[in-house]
């Protein structure tokens, strides 16, 4: 038995995700944690709300409510939402956690005692109205390049020009539209990761089964001309970690705050010590799946996430753990993911495009979206999300393949032998074929889900409910009961097992299916088929059975033509 630590990138508590984010990150991570469970290992699946920022604060404002209750309150939301997509996080942590103000202070605190920590002053817009600095994306002006009024500070989003807030012309805070805006000096903390560089670049180059994805990016951002820079790690905000090194003030930094990317991360860590306390269990508990002296040597710790946030995990999150000098656990294996993309343009939060996750809940069953979205996962490029597509899908892999394999199965063997496993024949040829078919292909799917090939998994689990079809086809047991009755019960019973097998297989995919088909088997023996031939033999004759509801209902095309029309504007 393996100890298997698995972490999704924490989504940020400003508003609910679409279905691009969580194929990114939370669904393959639950996918791989499900199927690391049914091994048989020890898994830990962490996930938690990232709950700081600027973005934050502007959205309790905008819903008129203080921050803190905002991010408690959309917390409960996130959470409710990821059971209904069944993400079996051992804990869904908040990164606004008592945890991880400790744990990000002390970290912080361990860097500084390394010499890892400059102070550095420096010039920034402050709001006079707004009481507050403001980001370089919260000031908008004119564009001195092409005239564009509504450029942001940071970018002109028409000539995309890279800018300075003190380059426009007539600035303004986005916030309150205020132009009493001055320059004022304050202080941050930078993390010198420069200084860090080549014992990062040489964790990097150890990781030599990283997939391309997650390498290309990490080593672009250690070797272009200004990749690895230092990188300040505070903020001068209201809502966020206090500054402090360790449980000791921090001269000169009263009244800020941590940089919202500087705690996400440590959050992974406090996250599982919230995971102990929230089950009265000693730090020993959570210790022992992060710190490599207290026991965390035998873990293999997974990430997964989408590729914008590889940088942040290949580098800084690393600089953090190694610059702290203590033995925390590292990343061994780094998943991501490229973007899916929405009917023909982009997923977009901020546009309220696309499909989010309340509202897929809200029109079908978590296992649609998860089985379409899974078996189209951005893995080796970006992908797109169209109706047509998943109505296909759904109908066709769900319903006309499973769903309708177990349906008829079950009503065909009550409606001739009664609703027990019967006992009549033995398999013949076509049963032996399909065993050792069987047998071929689970070995691959397996190791395809032992190695996060998500699609290449979804493809050999469709494959798998496949032959089942064919060989019920070409077994036909509806015309065989006619002349052999007894053949006739050994192709039930051999398809009864199957059920039973495909409730196995599919269940990290599709998790509630696979509990009714397990329901309906009157079987609680979830062991992983990997000695096929005695799975397929694993019900004793006489032992009961149920039909069940229909697993997958079809996505007709009226229904479909509806959600296109309703969700191909902006969500209000
Ligand atoms: O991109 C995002 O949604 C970020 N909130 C991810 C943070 S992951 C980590 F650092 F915790
Ligand atoms: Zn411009």
């Amino acid at each position: 038995m393996a100890r298997i630590l698995i972490t999704s990138a924490i989504p940020y508590i400003n508003g609910i995700k679409h279905l691009g984010n969580l194929v990114g990150s939370q669904l393959p991570a639950d996918l791989f944690a499900r199927f690391n469970r049914a091994m048989g290992h020890e898994v830990m699946f962490i996930c938690a709300t990232d709950e700081h920022g600027t973005p934050a604060e502007l959205a309790a404002a905008k819903a008129g409510k203080p921050v803190e209750d905002y991010c408690a309150e959309m917390h409960q939301v996130q959470a409710e939402i990821a059971r209904g997509f069944r993400l079996s996080f051992d804990h869904f942590g908040r990164s606004s956690s008592q945890r991880n103000h400790r744990l990000t202070q002390h970290f912080a605190g361990k860097l500084a005692e390394n010499g890892l920590i400059a102070e550095v002053s420096e010039k920034q817009v402050f709001s006079i109205d707004d009481n507050r600095f403001l980001p370089d994306r919260y000031i908008t002006g004119t564009c001195p390049n092409c005239g564009y009024t509504a450029a942001r500070g940071d970018q002109c989003e028409n000539c995309t020009k890279q800018l300075d807030p003190t380059d426009l012309i007539n600035p303004r805070s986005s916030i309150s539209g205020s132009t009493n805006l001055e320059v004022r000096e304050t202080k941050h903390l930078y993390l010198r990761q420069r200084s860090l560089r080549d014992k990062l670049e040489a964790w990097i180059d150890s990781k030599t089964d990283w997939p391309i994805l997650t390498t290309s990016i990490a080593k672009k951002w250690l070797n272009d001309g200004d990749g690895l820079q230092d990188r300040g790690i505070t903020r001068d905000l209201y809502w966020g970690i206090p500054v402090k090194k360790g449980d000791q003030p921090w001269p000169g930094m009263e009244g800020k705050v941590f940089y919202v990317w500087f705690d996400a991360p440590i959050e992974y860590i406090a996250a599982t010590a919230e995971w102990a306390d929230a089950n009265g269990k000693p730090d020993a508990a959570w210790e022992r799946w992060w710190r490599t002296d207290k026991g965390a040597g035998d873990v293999t710790y997974y990430q997964f996430m989408g590729k914008d946030n590889v940088p942040f995990h290949t580098l800084s999150f690393p600089a953090t753990i190694l610059g702290s000098g203590e033995p925390w656990k590292l990343v061994d294996y780094l998943k991501s993911f490229n973007y899916l993309n929405y009917d023909g343009g982009q997923f977009s939060t901020s546009q309220g495009r696309g499909v989010f996750m309340d509202q897929a809940l809200s029109i079908l069953p978590a296992d649609y979206w998860r089985w379409w979205l899974l078996s189209h996962a951005p893995e080796s490029a970006d992908s797109e999300f169209t109706w047509e597509n998943f109505q296909a899908s759904v109908n066709k892999d769900l319903a006309d393949v499973l769903g309708n394999l177990v349906s008829r199965v079950t009503k065909f063997a009550v409606s001739k032998f009664g609703p027990e496993v019967p006992a009549g024949g033995a398999f013949g040829p076509l049963e032996t074929t399909l065993i050792a078919d069987l047998g071929a292909r689970i070995a691959d799917y397996t190791r395809f889900m032992a190695q996060m090939e998500v699609r290449k998994s979804a493809g050999e689990l469709r494959a798998i409910w496949v032959i089942g079809n064919e060989y019920l086809q070409a077994a036909a047991p509806w015309s065989v009961v006619k002349t052999d009755p007894d053949q006739a019960q050994a192709i039930v019973r051999l398809s009864l097992n199957l059920i039973r097998v495909y409730a196995i297989l599919s269940a990290p995919f599709i998790p509630d299916a696979s509990a009714a088909m397990m329901r309906a088997i009157g079987s609680d023996d979830w062991t992983w088929p990997d000695d096929i031939s005695a799975a397929m033999r694993a019900l004793p004759v006489g032992h009961g059975f149920t039909v069940p509801e229909n697993l997958f209902r079809k996505i007709t095309d009226e229904e479909r033509a509806d959600w296109q029309t309703r969700f191909s504007g902006i969500r209000g």
